[in-house]
């Protein structure tokens, strides 16, 4: 038999990137995963565009393996992802020794590009296929692996925020069928899966079940041995009665939400396009919380959008003030080409800078005492991993604090009861209660 060959990954980006990589790995059956691109026979970047830095990123990385294609001419240097979605031919054009591009929607098709590669010829396919990628992958392999797994469940976005790429590179929003998911969270669970995230960009919009997504958490809740059932991301418009209401009455479903907001001024929500004002979205999250008082909120944000005035960035403060988020994402607002914003106005880079710098310093102090507040709770911990001293073990709650415990003798998939006894600064320390 001949020795499979290796194949290196590098995800950039959001949590789907991660489920596309493991997807991607297993439909190229002939190769094995190796974590050094020294020794691999093909590299594969799976890439994002959120950002202009996330996007230039793959070029430098392209630099990076030069040397390597001089040493090992047969090595074989594949993009994927949202970057090759939206610059294709691009990337062929500025790093020749690229053999390979595909895009986030065509990966079922990789077997098949890669022959093309092997035979000498570029192989490049960023279509929207009529056909099911899902449908055309593999079954997963059975091999046992780790507690916790993202599952892919809904992908693209129609709602087009004026400063996002997502609905162009990730395309139209499409929901995978709840059979289809349910089949591939039974074999997660018999794989030794306790906890899934269920993925989509704009994940409460599912309607791959009669009920939308609380329908398939509901039954998913049904699946023996799956204990956790978390999901992301969503969007303030589509946080029905029914989703909200689960929050409250399912036990596996786990007290976080990832919820942006992305401004706090109603002037710049409507430019933005989010189709919601301030008010409406802390409305909102006041009915979730009533549902379920102790969940952890988390957001995104973006400062510096075009026409963003310090009056409109202190709404955004006075927000992330009432709302006290757990954890939050900031980012100075990044111009993407072929978005209705790319065409306006640029804030001060230098006040956008002091925005994002001041907004993270709030964040950073909110996080803080969230995390501080669990010392004395007894939190559910998910263990997933030994620590860095022997003996201990590290997961993470169901609030997904990172959480670890030192003498613990409990395996890898165990959910115990830990009482939390000291907060630092990324992490949370307990003893077995
Ligand atoms: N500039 C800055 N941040 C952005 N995001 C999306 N598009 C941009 C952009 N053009 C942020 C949003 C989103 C998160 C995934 O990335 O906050 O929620
Ligand atoms: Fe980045 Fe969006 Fe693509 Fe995820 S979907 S990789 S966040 S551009």
């Amino acid at each position: 038999m001949s020795t499979p060959k290796k194949l290196y990954i590098k995800t950039y980006g959001c949590q789907m990137n991660v489920y596309d990589s493991e997807r991607m790995a297993e439909a190229l059956s002939g190769y094995e995963q190796t974590q050094s691109p020294d020794d691999a026979d093909m590299i594969l970047l799976n890439t994002c565009h959120i950002r202009e830095k996330a996007a230039e990123k793959v070029y430098s990385e392209l630099g990076r393996f030069k040397g390597l294609k001089t040493a090992k001419p047969d090595l074989k240097i594949g993009v994927a992802g949202c970057v090759a979605q939206a610059e294709g031919p691009e990337i062929m054009r500025r790093q020749p020794m690229v053999d390979l591009v595909v895009g986030p929607q065509s990966y079922h098709r990789l077997p098949e590009l890669e022959a093309k590669a092997q035979a000498g010829e570029k192989a490049l396919d960023t279509d929207f296929p009529e056909e099911d990628k899902f449908e055309h992958l593999k079954r997963r392999p059975k091999a046992t692996r780790g507690p916790t797994a993202f599952l892919t469940v809904q992908e693209g976005c129609d709602k087009f925020c004026a400063f996002c790429v997502v609905p162009y590179t990730r395309g139209a929003e499409v929901s995978r069928p709840a059979q289809q998911i349910m089949t591939e969270a039974r074999d997660l669970v018999e794989r030794g899966v306790r906890e899934v995230t269920l993925l989509g960009q704009n994940v409460n919009a599912y309607h791959g079940h009669d009920a939308g997504l609380s329908g398939l958490i509901w039954d998913l809740a049904k699946i023996d041995g799956l204990e956790r059932i978390r999901f992301t991301t969503s969007h303030p418009r589509d946080m029905d009665d029914a989703l909200i209401a689960a929050h409250g009455e399912c036990d596996k479903l786990m007290p976080y939400l990832h919820l942006p907001v992305q401004a706090g001024s109603d002037k710049i929500l409507k430019r933005m396009n989010r189709g919601h004002t301030a008010e409406e979205y802390l409305r909102l999250i006041e009915r979730i919380r009533a549902a379920r008082p102790d969940i952890l909120m988390s957001g995104d944000f973006i400062v510096g959008f075009p026409e963003e005035t310090e009056a409109d960035f202190q709404d955004t403060l006075d927000l992330v003030e009432e709302v006290k988020y757990g954890y939050a994402y900031s980012f100075k607002y990044s111009t993407r080409p072929g978005t209705p914003a790319a065409e306006r106005a640029l804030v001060d880079p230098a006040e956008a800078d002091d925005r994002l710098q001041r907004l993270q310093a709030l964040i950073t102090k909110h996080q803080r005492q969230v995390q501080d507040d669990m010392v004395g709770k007894t939190v559910n911990v998910l263990f997933e991993k030994p620590g860095r001293l022997e003996g201990q073990m590290g997961g993470k709650s169901e609030y997904l604090h990172a959480v670890h415990v030192d003498d613990a003798p409990v395996a890898r998939g165990t959910i115990a009861p830990v009482k939390i006894v000291a907060s630092s600064t990324n992490s949370l320390a307990g003893r077995l209660a």
